[in-house]
């Protein structure tokens, strides 16, 4: 459960979660949002958890038992395919959040005071040394925890650490909304523009964004899930995760748009949102310095624990066994990531040139994971588990019998595959 949880909150809540609001046109995006973690997450949040315990923690092999023959023999496939090309980027930005926690610990400043900041932030990440160090330091760290298999130290941390980043949030949060544009932030955050609404690409980017904070499609609750003990009642856990991972997103969002507006930035610039947004926020608060260090450690830790699990993934899949196997795993795949981080790390700076479908390369990749790859996957394990999976043995693991249970076995079966692949097909067309 914490591990989960710990999975779950990360870049996405905060990083993710802002930028994405600000390009789908806030309250619209927001609703879409909620009603995706809702329908399409949490039946397919039970699915995973369920599906592990039941047939075990390999996010491609459960897959493989529960319904042995093909196609659906290779259901878990695509979200191991989303949680490396997610490893290929997150990195690189939680190295950014690094770099931000150290120039604030020693400078006292993220961005040199006076400075554009968003010409500031965009040199800091341009600098093809400092990005490719703090990828590497990231990725090292997350490896070593795995390897020394302290992952169970760093999550009951977490149970503290996470809880305080939520009250740091907000604290942020009630300081953000006496600024000036809160009025104006609270519009755009609450007041669906339905036009917006309408939009096929605004519910993709929603079931997208839903999926990637929760940390669903990618055999990660398959693995959580394999290692639950028999009792626990996976509905409530999955109900509790969605939860806890909405509510930093909300906080995240309140933080972030009220300083928005208030500064006058464009909520709409992408990738780069809070990291040009939040440094003016700690600058015009007293304590600023303190307040942006604990907040951006904080804000490392999550993003730490976030690639743990991405780790973990590959781990898992592998079928290493604990101790030396699996640390010599661990440390390979985290070396591959580093080589997969680079085009993403330099795509500021030196691959500048290089633009796949006309953005950054790490604002590519993250579309594709996110648009794309989780949609597909999640299609994939809904009608696996929901068509093929002995219903008996869906039930007896989910613990969801009845009308809920009925409920649940149609929502795989249908509403999430269904649902998703009109957003696919819509929202692509559509742009
Ligand atoms: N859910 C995490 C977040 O919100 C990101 C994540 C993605 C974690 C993939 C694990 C796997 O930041």
């Amino acid at each position: 459960m914490l591990a989960a949880l710990g999975s779950a909150i990360g870049l996405g809540n905060v990083w993710r979660f802002a930028y994405v609001v600000g390009e789908n046109g806030g309250g619209a995006f927001i609703l879409a949002y909620l009603v995706c973690v809702v329908l399409l997450g949490l039946p397919l949040m039970i699915g995973e958890l369920a599906a592990g315990r039941a047939a075990g923690p390999d996010p491609i092999g459960t897959f493989r038992r529960i319904a042995p023959a093909a196609p659906w023999r290779w259901a878990g496939i695509p979200g191991v395919a989303a949680a490396v090309v997610i490893l290929a980027y997150y990195p690189v930005v939680a190295g950014w959040v690094g770099t931000y926690l150290a120039r604030y610990a020693l400078d006292g400043t993220a961005l040199p005071a006076g400075a554009d900041p968003a010409a500031a932030f965009g040199a800091m990440i341009a600098d093809p040394v400092q990005a490719l160090a703090a990828t590497a330091a990231v990725l090292a760290v997350s490896a070593a925890v795995v390897a020394a298999g302290v992952q169970r130290g760093i999550e009951t941390a977490s149970r503290i650490l996470m809880p305080l980043l939520l009250v740091l949030l907000l604290g942020l949060a009630a300081h953000a909304l006496t600024l000036p544009g809160a009025g104006r932030a609270l519009d755009f955050l609450f007041r669906p523009d339905w036009a917006a609404l309408a939009r096929p690409a605004t519910w993709l980017a929603a079931a997208g964004q839903a999926f990637f904070s929760l940390g669903l499609a990618m055999g990660i609750l398959v693995a959580y899930g394999g290692y639950l003990g028999p009792a626990r009642g996976i509905p409530s856990k999955a109900a509790m995760i969605a939860a806890g991972d909405t509510g930093v997103a909300l906080t995240a969002g309140l933080v972030i748009f009220p300083a928005v507006f208030s500064f006058g930035f464009d909520p709409a610039q992408g990738a780069t949102l809070v990291f040009v947004v939040l440094p003016e926020v700690f600058a015009a608060l007293p304590g600023g310095r303190l307040i942006a260090t604990v907040f951006f450690l904080l804000l490392l830790i999550a993003a730490i624990t976030s690639v743990i699990s991405m780790i973990e993934v590959p781990v898992a899949a592998s079928g290493a066994r604990p101790g030396r196997a699996r640390a010599a795993v661990a440390l390979a795949v985290a070396v591959l990531a580093c080589l997969a981080a680079v085009p993403a790390a330099l795509g500021f700076g030196r691959l500048a040139g290089l633009r796949p479908a006309g953005m950054a390369v790490l604002d590519s990749l993250d579309l594709m994971a996110s648009n794309l790859l989780l949609p597909l996957s999640g299609i994939a394990l809904a009608l696996c588990l929901g068509w093929r999976w002995r219903r008996a043995e869906a039930a007896e693991s989910s613990g969801l019998a009845g009308p809920i249970g009925l409920a649940w076995l149609w929502s795989l079966r249908l509403v999430v595959p269904l649902a998703l692949a009109v957003l696919l097909v819509a929202g692509f067309r559509h742009g």
